[in-house]
């Protein structure tokens, strides 16, 4: 299985990022959206962070326009039709995911790879709508795309080694570092970071700490880049209740119980960096 020709599916934050990498590591990128407006911004956001690069003497002027000549656009899921490989990054509800892979069963080759950029959702559901279940597999990269060097690669419950395979050889082309994991809710990256996280809002809520004081002994006592309720804040506060939900669901354990104040937050639409405040409030 030689992957040459990819389409991301979604210009995104993570879909956007996941086209820059491809495209740096020499692969044909085929960037996907439903609206050109998205997809002129994932464009622009591939565009500054090059730009960042030749700015700091990473990569010259003609480096950038050559990643950026490996990207072309598409409104339409049947530019599919001669890829090699689809990764998905829409958003994350289990209904637009199975008619996008519907869709793409239909229009990809045979022999064509689908992958899911989810970060929590079943790989073994979303392959069951598909007439190849062993050509499905997810490939969940973390956030910043283009700065973490994790790709967890999940076996769907039909996925074929070979395509297993593919995927592990496609990530290390990217620079980035495969970590094989199963089928379970939240992987393994979710499984242990968001009760990590629901827990510093338990310890919030509680009264057990100001936000403040929570995030620095994580920083400082565990030397986490961030402290949790800013990661909450960067992830997005509907994300993370989101992914608790399929965590207790999924898992039956009193243990992933969602923070209340978490769902109050989210209730109130304080979202995190993306809406101007969440638990911290950006100008
Ligand atoms: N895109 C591209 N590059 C970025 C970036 C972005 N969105 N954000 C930061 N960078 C780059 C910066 O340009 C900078 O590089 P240079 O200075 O060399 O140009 C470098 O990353 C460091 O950035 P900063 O100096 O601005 O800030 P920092 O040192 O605090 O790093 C960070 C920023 C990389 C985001 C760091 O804080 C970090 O690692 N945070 C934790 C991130 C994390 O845990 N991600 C996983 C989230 S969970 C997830 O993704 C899974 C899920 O399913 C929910």
């Amino acid at each position: 299985m030689t992957i040459q020709k990819v389409m991301v599916v979604g210009a995104g934050q993570m879909g956007s990022g996941i086209a820059q990498v491809c495209a740096q590591a020499g692969f044909d990128v085929k960037l996907n959206d439903i609206k050109q407006e998205f997809i002129e911004r994932g464009i622009g956001v591939i565009t500054k962070n090059l730009m960042r690069d030749v700015e700091k003497g990473r990569k010259t002027e003609g480096e950038k326009e050559a990643i950026l000549n490996c990207i072309t656009t598409s409104l339409d899921l049947k530019d599919a039709f001669d890829v090699d490989i689809i990764i998905e990054a829409a958003t994350e509800n289990m209904d637009i995911k199975q008619s996008i892979f519907r869709e793409l069963d239909a229009i990809a080759p045979k022999n064509a790879i689908l992958a899911t950029n989810t970060s929590s959702l079943p790989i073994t559901e979303i392959a069951a709508v598909t007439e190849r279940p062993e050509q499905v597999i997810g490939m969940h990269f973390m956030n910043p795309v283009p700065v973490m060097k994790l790709v967890e690669i999940i076996r769907g419950l039909a996925t074929a080694d070979e395509v297993y395979q593919a995927v592990e050889e496609m990530t290390v082309k990217l620079s980035k570092t495969p970590v094989e994991v199963n089928d379970f809710p939240g992987f393994i990256s979710n499984r242990i970071l968001l009760p990590m996280i629901n827990e510093a809002i338990y310890a919030l809520y509680e009264g057990v700490a100001t936000k403040e004081a929570i995030d620095e002994v994580m920083k400082l006592g565990m030397n986490h880049p961030m402290g949790p309720l800013t990661l909450a804040d960067f992830i997005g506060l509907d994300t993370c209740l989101y992914i608790m939900e399929i965590l207790h669901e999924g898992l039956g354990d009193s243990k992933y119980r969602p923070c209340p104040l978490l769902r109050k937050y989210v209730a109130a639409g304080w979202l995190g960096r993306k809406t101007g405040r969440g638990f911290y409030v950006y100008e």
